[in-house]
């Protein structure tokens, strides 16, 4: 353990959705094995979804449990579809941890409604946010990776970035965009040693479910089971199985996976 702890030193995490749900569960594993975060949240709710996201006393909360940890910290309020909170966010992390090796473009929001009952304010948010919102994030730190000739950017899509979902279409759109941008941007960073993955979760144990729960009036675990259908009899997974993956695909052991889709969906995708 002691020589993977060592593989992480001095490397710094930038996680988008960090205040809680995967991102923080991410942030806080990182945080074990040696890696700097810079955590960047929205920190408050917004009218679409509607459903509590993080907010800046979970950030603030983060900060001390990595502190309890022994590990460096920094978090910034702000919204990914903005390119000034994202550029201050970028520059306080260079200022501080002198580079970004790792890019966890996690933040994302869900919400349901049939196509044809949609507004385009809810198309809009859904896609600025878990589609534009990572280009805006990435094209601020892939420049740093470039100069410094390394670097791994996990961007989190779903099993709804793999298959089509009912009464979601705009977040599997928001979804699949996720997975075309993985597999390009693999292409045009390999040759700067930068390597590129999507992540693809079954339902998650995490405030957004429950908010999709309260949305629907349903329990967080009738909505879980509604749209999985997970070949193991489980009615999701923790956010702490998709911090062990993250943990493990930005690690030197996989320094060969690039531009691939790692599914996380106990069995889902099988049937
Ligand atoms: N929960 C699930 O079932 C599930 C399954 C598969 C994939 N995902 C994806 O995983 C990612 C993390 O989801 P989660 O389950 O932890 O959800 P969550 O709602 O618990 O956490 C998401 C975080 O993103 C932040 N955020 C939202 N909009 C933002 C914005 N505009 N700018 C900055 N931050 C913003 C929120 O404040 C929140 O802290 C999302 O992209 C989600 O779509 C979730």
């Amino acid at each position: 353990m002691g020589e993977i702890k060592e593989a992480f030193r001095n490397k710094t995490a930038f996680i988008t959705g960090a205040a809680h749900g995967q991102g923080r569960a991410t942030a806080l594993a990182l945080a074990k094995k040696g890696v700097r975060i810079a955590a960047f949240d929205l920190g408050k709710k917004i009218s679409y979804p509607g459903y509590k996201l993080g907010t800046v006393e979970d950030l603030e909360s983060l900060g001390a449990e990595i502190s309890k940890l022994g590990g460096e910290y920094i978090y910034t309020a702000g919204d990914v579809r903005n390119d000034d909170d994202i550029r201050k966010a970028v520059h306080k992390t260079v200022q501080h941890f002198g580079q970004v090796d790792i890019l966890f473009n996690n933040a994302g929001i869900c919400a349901y409604g049939q196509a044809q009952d949609l507004s385009e304010e809810e198309w809009d948010t859904m896609l600025d946010i878990n589609l534009k919102g990572a280009w805006l994030t990435a094209r601020r730190i892939i420049p740093l990776m470039i100069e410094k000739k390394q670097g791994v950017i996990i961007n989190n899509s779903s099993i709804a970035g793999l298959r089509g979902m009912n009464r979601l279409s705009h977040y599997a759109a928001s979804k699949w965009g996720l997975t075309g941008l993985t597999k390009s941007w693999a292409i045009e960073l390999a040759p700067h040693n930068i390597r590129v993955l999507s992540i693809h979760p079954t339902g998650v144990n995490t405030p957004m479910n429950d908010g999709l729960a309260e949305l629907e009036g349903l329990t967080p675990k009738q909505v879980a089971e509604r749209s999985a259908g997970n070949l193991i009899d489980v009615p999701w997974i923790e956010a702490e199985d998709v911090a062990n993956a993250v943990v493990f695909l930005v690690s030197a052991e996989a320094r060969f996976l690039t531009g691939s889709q790692f599914v996380l969906d106990a069995g889902l995708l099988t049937r």
